[in-house]
């Protein structure tokens, strides 16, 4: 049977997150510079995009490029901003060839002015599109997220907006960068790295965790409905015991 059939349409994570790894390892083992991994990381973006389009899946969040990624040398810096901008040049046109819309998290006002414009452009054309939210993490980083929630909250008490009390979780995720999206369901990530790296913390709190050793490169439509597979397999309790969700059916 082929794999794309073992899927249950009817249930598909809403939101999958991913943080893309292992782009310089693989340039490494083929003998090239990191930059061509990146390349070949772009396909694997098309890719899983046009996955996520054709499966259904609501909201697919990227981990394109840490706050902590602005330590690496300037010239890959350079090199992925400007991969950046060219690959949503030519993206555009899938984006609305399958009625997906562009948004982005992180601290955008850090990102080059040709960056900056070209997001603001895609965000725009693509924003009335419905069938599904790519969302892109640039320069993001999920602590500097949750404080920049704190001072917002702690804003609108001092100015009497909100009061101590009203302060709950539908709150704080109010004041996050992702207000307007779903928890996340399943969180991917390639190249056999076991960690979060500050990726979406608080949204993750219930989110089946998927690792592959695949280099992200690699990632291609059977490795996602391999790990959609895996996901449909899982039993999420959100706390409960197996039992109650039976009688729950
Ligand atoms: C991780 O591999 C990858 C990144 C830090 C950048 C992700 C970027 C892309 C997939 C391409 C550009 C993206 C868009 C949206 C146009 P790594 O460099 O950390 O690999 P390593 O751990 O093997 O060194």
């Amino acid at each position: 049977m082929q794999l794309k059939n073992k899927i249950n349409a009817s249930k598909l994570p809403k939101h999958v997150a991913v943080i893309m790894d292992g782009n310089g390892r693989w340039a490494k083992q083929r003998g090239k510079l990191r930059i061509f991994g990146h390349k070949n990381g772009v396909k694997a973006v098309r890719d899983t995009v046009e996955t996520a389009a054709e499966l259904g899946i609501k909201v697919l969040t990227l981990y394109a490029f840490s706050t902590e990624n602005w330590n690496r040398p300037k010239i890959e810096i350079d090199m992925l901003m400007s991969l950046l901008v060219s690959s949503l040049k030519k993206e555009l046109k899938l984006f609305l060839k399958n009625n997906i819309s562009l948004q982005v998290i992180g601290d955008l006002n850090s990102l080059p002015q040709k960056a900056q414009n070209e997001l603001t452009e895609v965000i725009e054309k693509t924003k009335n599109n419905s069938h599904l939210i790519l969302n892109l993490a640039l320069s993001y980083s999920s602590k500097d997220e949750i404080v920049n929630a704190f001072k917002n909250i702690s804003k609108k008490i001092v100015n009497n907006e909100l009061s101590i009390k009203e302060i709950d979780k539908n709150i704080i995720n109010n004041h996050l960068y992702t207000r307007n999206l779903p928890n996340v369901d399943l969180m991917i990530r390639t190249s056999g790295e076991k960690r979060l790296s500050n990726f979406l913390l608080w949204q993750i709190a219930y989110a089946e965790l998927y690792f592959t050793d695949v280099f992200w490169p690699d990632f291609n439509k059977e490795e996602f409905y391999k790990a959609i597979i895996d996901y449909q397999q899982r039993e999420r309790r959100f706390g409960k015991t197996s039992d109650q969700l039976k009688n729950d059916e």
